[in-house]
């Protein structure tokens, strides 16, 4: 029994929209940083069964689900020529498909716990590529700290990879993830996306203007600039909104609580204080601070009336092994 854990991760430098969406190689690169606090817990094993057995947070999950997962572990059945079945068991310690990276750490969790059971000798590098195929995000939640997703050039997707930028002391952060509703999305970032490459007049504009944002944020990283990468990755939020809004159908993934802590943090912003927001395919508004400035925004935060959770994080690390029994 193999069990591997990992975290999600958030973006400054938004993805949004795929040049291959059978593979999932992105239209864009992007910049994240990996949480501490939130985290999923995989185990697998091989059994002796005709077909995989999968729990997932206490419970069978739905059909389609189930058929994605078992796809996944082909991949690591075909590389390896060990054609066996696995019970897998996983389990999310927050909510699970409302726009706060589940599916980033649930696929890098099964990535590195799948390449141990079936032998597999990848590297983190590599690992990355095959968790990009079960979810983009999940490329980047392999490494802890500063991750850079390359969007690449190749047709096979073998250069779509991810990396560490810098590690997570090298700009210490804290995140406070404000959850205004844990309802499940209604549209996923898979459609959601694909409706708008191909409908949003602002798309082109997004895409254009990313290898830019990426750039100036790897650069505000680098010289520990918090005001420089509050700058920029507010920007890259807001165009990815703009595209997700001018989509057809219209994607509104904001409701009335997310633009009420918007509006809050920026006043914060504009009064020189080290905080910025970032908002990804959900109504839940992440708060990035500098670290131990936690308490101070938890504090204004009082003011805004019934958000349903928060979480506080630290930058965590990329996916890893915690347990091996044989
Ligand atoms: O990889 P997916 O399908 O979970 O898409 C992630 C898209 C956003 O979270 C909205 C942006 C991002 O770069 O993480």
């Amino acid at each position: 029994m193999i069990k591997a854990i990992a975290h999600p991760n958030i973006a400054l430098a938004k993805y949004w929209g795929k040049r291959n969406e059978e593979l999932n190689l992105p239209a864009v690169g992007s910049v994240s940083i990996t949480l501490d606090a939130l985290k999923t817990e995989t185990e697998i094993q091989f059994i002796e069964n005709e077909y995989d057995i999968i729990e997932f947070n206490g419970k069978l999950p739905a059909e389609d689900e189930q058929k994605k997962l078992s796809k996944f572990i082909d991949k690591f059945r075909q590389i390896s020529g060990i054609d066996k079945k696995v019970e897998l068991i996983t389990n999310n310690n927050f909510p699970t498909s409302a726009g706060l990276a589940s599916s980033a750490s649930g696929f890098a969790a099964l990535s590195k716990a799948s390449s141990k059971l079936f032998g597999l000798e990848f590297s983190d590098r590599e690992l990355s590529v095959l968790a990009r195929q079960g979810s983009g995000s999940a490329a980047r939640s392999l490494f802890g700290g500063f991750v850079e997703w390359h969007k690449g050039t190749l047709e096979d997707g073998s250069d779509s990879f991810a990396e560490q930028i810098a590690d997570k002391s090298s700009l210490p952060l804290s995140i406070i993830i404000a959850v205004t509703s844990k309802e499940s999305k209604k549209i996923s970032s898979r459609i959601g996306m694909h409706n708008s490459s191909l409908t949003s007049p602002f798309y082109k504009a997004f895409v254009d203007t990313s290898p830019n944002d990426i750039l100036e944020i790897k650069n505000a990283i680098l010289e520990k600039d918090f005001m420089k990468l509050a700058d920029f990755s507010m920007k890259s939020t807001v165009k990815m909104h703009a595209v997700m809004m001018t989509s057809n159908p219209p994607l509104f993934y904001w409701n009335h609580k997310t633009y009420e802590i918007i509006e809050l943090v920026q006043d914060l912003y504009n009064n020189g204080e080290n905080v910025f927001f970032t908002i990804d395919a959900g109504p839940q508004v992440k708060i990035v601070t500098t670290e131990g400035n936690a308490p101070q925004i938890l504090n204004e935060l009082k003011q805004i009336n019934q958000i349903d959770e928060i979480y506080v994080c630290n930058l965590g690390n990329g996916a890893e092994i915690i347990e091996e029994t044989h």
